[in-house]
C-alpha cells in the first residue's frame, strides 16, 4: 500500500510517533523493516537536559501518562546517531523543539544539515516548563516559530499540534500560512495526574503528565476532524492507535497518514504490520481504498474543507 506523502513515497501509511522509541539508528531501522513507512525521531533540543526525575511513565491500562520531560543530548552532541543515520535506508522525520524562536530557528538549521526527509516541529509538549507546548496554544507564536523554522530550511515542515489548544484548527491554519507541509496531530493530551491513595501523592515525580494511547483517541480523531476542514495541507493523524479498524477512523477523520507511538507498548514492535493487515482486511471487506476513505466521515457535514 505504498502512498506518496509530500514528495516521498513511503511504504505504507504508519507513521512511528515520536519518543516512543528514541533515535539509534538500528532500533528505528527494525520498526521500518516491521512494518513502518515513516519513523520519527525523538524530539532533539537545543542543548543537553536531562528530562525529569523516575518515575516518568505509568501504564494506566487503557492509556498511559508520562512526564518524561524532553530528555535530549542537544541537537550538536549527537555525532554518532547522525553518523548512523546517514546511511539509513528508510524516509526519516526529525523531530526538534526548542525554547525560543531563536533555538527552534537554531536546532533547525542543524538539522536540516542532516538531511532528514522531514522536520517535525514539536510546538506541542505538555511536559515541561519551558519548551513546547506554550508556543502550540497560540496562533501567534505557533506562526512565528514555524515561519522562522521555514526559513532556515527548505525540507518539508511538519508542524505538530497540542489538544490543549482552545482552537486546534486555528493554530493548524496559522501554521499552514506560516509554510508548514503537514500537520501531526496530536501530542499527549491532559496533562493528567495520578495519586497513589497509600503514599498520598502522586505517583509521577513531575506529578503531572500527558496522557497517551487509547483512552484520547476520541480526543485525537475531533482534532483531526476540525484540522482537516481548516487546512488543505496533509495530516499525520495520532492519539490511541493500537488497530486497522483505529487507522480507518483516523483516515476518515482526515488524515492521510496514521501514527503510532503507546500502540507499540500494548501489541509490542509487530503492531505496525498487524495494523497494515487489519487496515487491508478491512478495506478489501468493504471494497473501498484509503483514497476513497479520506476525510469520508466530512461528507455531510455542511462546512466543507478549507471552509473555516
Ligand atoms: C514516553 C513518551 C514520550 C514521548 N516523547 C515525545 C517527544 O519527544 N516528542 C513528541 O513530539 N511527542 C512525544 N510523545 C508523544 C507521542 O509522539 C504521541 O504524540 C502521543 O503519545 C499520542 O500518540 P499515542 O496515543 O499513539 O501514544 C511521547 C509520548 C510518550 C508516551
Amino acid at each position: 500500500m505504498t502512498i506518496r506523502f509530500l514528495g516521498k513515497k513511503l511504504k505504507n501509511p504508519l507513521v512511528l510517533a515520536s519518543g516512543v522509541l528514541g533515535n539509534n539508528k538500528e532500533i528505528l531501522e527494525r520498526v521500518h523493516e516491521s512494518g513502518c513507512g515513516l519513523v520519527t525521531m525523538k524530539s532533539i533540543g537545543p542543548a543537553p537536559r536531562d528530562g525529569h526525575k523516575n518515575p516518568t511513565v505509568i501504564d494506566l491500562g487503557h492509556g498511559m501518562i508520562n512526564a518524561v520531560g524532553l530528555p535530549t543530548p542537544g541537537y550538536n552532541h549527537m555525532e554518532e546517531e547522525w553518523k548512523a543515520l546517514e546511511k539509513r535506508n528508510f524516509p526519516l522525520n526529525a523531530s526538534i523543539y526548542g525554547g525560543s524562536v531563536k533555538e527552534y530557528r537554531t536546532v533547525a538549521k542543524f538539522v536540516s544539515g542532516k538531511s532528514p526527509d522531514f522536520i517535525e516541529i514539536n510546538i506541542s509538549c505538555p511536559n515541561s516548563e519551558q519548551h513546547g507546548m506554550i508556543f502550540g496554544v497560540n496562533e501567534e507564536s505557533a506562526f512565528e516559530v514555524v515561519s522562522a523554522v521555514r526559513q532556515v530550511t527548505d525540507i518539508p515542515l511538519i508542524a505538530k499540534l497540542t489538544p490543549q489548544a482552545p482552537d486546534i484548527a486555528k493554530i493548524a491554519k496559522a501554521c499552514e500560512e506560516a509554510g508548514a507541509d503537514a500537520i501531526c496531530a496530536i501530542n499527549t493530551a491532559g496533562p493528567g495526574m495520578v495519586i497513589d491513595i497509600e503514599a498520598q501523592m502522586p505517583i509521577l515525580a513531575f506529578k503531572k503528565g500527558g496522557l497517551s494511547g487509547p483512552m484520547i483517541k476520541p480526543i485525537a480523531v475531533r482534532c483531526v476532524y476540525d484540522i482537516y476542514k481548516a487546512v488543505s495541507i496533509p495530516i499525520i493523524g495520532l492519539g490511541g492507535i493500537t488497530t486497522g479498524e483505529d487507522a480507518v477512523e483516523m483516515i476518515m477523520a482526515g488524515a492521510t497518514l496514521v501514527g503510532i507511538g503507546s500502540g507499540v507498548r500494548y501489541r509490542g514492535m509487530g503492531i505496525f504490520d498487524l495494523v497494515n493487515q487489519e487496515l487491508e482486511a478491512w478495506l478489501t471487506a468493504h471494497g473501498t481504498t484509503v483514497d476513497h476513505i479520506l476525510g469520508s466521515a466530512h461528507k455531510n457535514d455542511p462546512l466543507q474543507r478549507g471552509a473555516q
